[in-house]
């Protein structure tokens, strides 16, 4: 199964609400719930050799929700951080903040930016966790950064290409998303990596995230393995 190996991993980790509605107990608990997968999930792919693991932890969307429960997720990711660090430095996984950290709270906000700091020459798993996260907001602010290049001069319109927009988005410098699980049973992406799932394998889990166990993700890398990539080509 090596051979098949993804190199690159998202998953969107759906469901926890409604795992604290189906358990009668607050939604703040099925986050709570939902950590205890993630860090399974980051253990494993890290043992497995996974090289990039991206996780989609809280959207630019995800604002909207109540104050109560922003600030559940908002104190989940600075308990995490807090309690996760070590281990992960000893483990070489290597942390990248997919979002803008500008907006977050400044405690989260140093939190994480000490965790990408302190993991920065890892050289194990890389673990992007995405915080204030928009797919479309990451390819306009890449859209910005090139134009400026160019009203400088230091880049021509007509050489802009693909690598050049590669390069200015968060995962500048890792590899596309070759598998994208989603669990819940909700069949979108919601806005997650759009440039970099263009050719991503999609696997759709009917079973919500605080319920997913590393069986389930080996299964979804089994899936994967049988799927035959193309990409727009043909085989055979
Ligand atoms: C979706 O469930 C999940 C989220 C919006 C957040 C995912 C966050 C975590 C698992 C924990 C925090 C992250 C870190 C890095 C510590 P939902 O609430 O949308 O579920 P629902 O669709 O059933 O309501």
């Amino acid at each position: 199964m090596s051979v098949a190996l993804p190199r690159h991993v998202a998953i969107i980790m759906d469901g926890n609400g409604r795992w604290a509605k189906q358990h009668k107990v607050a939604v703040a608990l099925g986050h709570r719930q939902g950590v205890e997968t993630l860090r399974e999930i980051i253990r494993t792919a890290s043992n497995m050799g996974i090289q990039v693991l991206s996780l989609y932890a809280f959207s630019t969307e995800n604002w909207r929700r109540s104050p109560t429960e922003v600030a559940a997720l908002m104190a989940l990711i600075l308990e995490f951080f807090r309690s996760e660090i070590d281990e992960l430095d000893r483990e070489g996984v290597r942390i990248r903040i997919l979002g803008d950290k500008a907006g977050l709270p400044p405690a989260q906000r140093n939190s994480v930016t000490d965790a990408e700091q302190r993991t920065r020459s890892n050289q194990g798993m890389q673990l992007n966790i995405a915080l204030n996260y928009g797919g479309r907001g990451e390819l306009v602010r890449a859209t910005r950064a090139l134009a400026e290049k160019a009203v400088n001069g230091d880049i021509s319109p007509q050489a802009i290409g693909e690598q050049d927009l590669r390069d200015h988005l968060y995962t500048a410098g890792q590899p596309d998303v070759d598998l994208l699980i989603r669990t819940s049973g909700e069949l979108r992406i919601s806005n997650f990596l759009l440039f970099q799932s263009a050719y991503a394998e999609l696997i759709f889990v009917d079973m919500l995230w605080p319920d997913f166990s590393v069986a389930d993700f080996k299964r979804c890398l089994d899936t994967y393995a049988a799927r035959s990539r193309r990409f727009g080509g043909r085989t055979e």
